[in-house]
């Protein structure tokens, strides 16, 4: 009898001694929720100098060197990457981009692939001088003080 009150007394001490004792800690802490990223949203000028530049900048060296092989996949890049920016950014300060890039960049390419068929740097050169220059493109973006 004894026997069974001490049994007793002990597990009413543990239960007591859990319920006020110190909250326990949990194992593990839940990372703090990721904050989304906000949309990749490059602008008009990142568009160009990411994805036109290099590519026309390509174009004319590898025509410099006469590899013309290397020169065609450059045009090649160079209009994917022109058609590419028309989709993304039809309008530009309330004009059709896909209409400034034929009126800008139409027959100038046609006439740069024709010179690489051709095999011409001189012709190349003549093609490549006539892409829009910052005058050209001055009516689109005012580059004045
Ligand atoms: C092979 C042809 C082209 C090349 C090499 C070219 C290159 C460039 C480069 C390097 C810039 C950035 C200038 C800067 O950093 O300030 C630029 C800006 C710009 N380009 Fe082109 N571009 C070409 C064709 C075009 C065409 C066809 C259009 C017509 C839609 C166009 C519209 C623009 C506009 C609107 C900007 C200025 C964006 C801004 O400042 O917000 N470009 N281009």
């Amino acid at each position: 009898m004894l026997k069974h009150a001490l049994v007793f007394i002990l597990v009413f001490v543990f239960v007591v001694a859990g319920m006020f004792g110190p909250p326990r800690v949990e194992a593990q802490t839940a990372a703090p929720a990721q904050a989304a990223a906000p949309p990749f949203n490059p602008g008009f000028a990142d568009l160009m100098n990411t994805l036109v530049q290099p590519r026309h900048a390509k174009l004319g060296l590898s025509a410099r060197e006469q590899n013309w092989a290397l020169a065609r996949y450059a045009a090649h890049e160079l209009k994917d990457s022109l058609a590419n920016i028309a989709r993304w950014r039809p309008r530009f300060r309330e004009q059709s981009v896909p209409d400034m890039m034929e009126a800008t960049t139409g027959e100038p390419i046609k006439a740069v692939e024709a010179a690489i068929e051709a095999r011409d740097l001189g012709k190349f050169n003549a093609a490549y001088a006539s892409r829009p220059s910052p005058q050209r493109r001055r009516k689109f973006v005012d580059i004045s003080d």
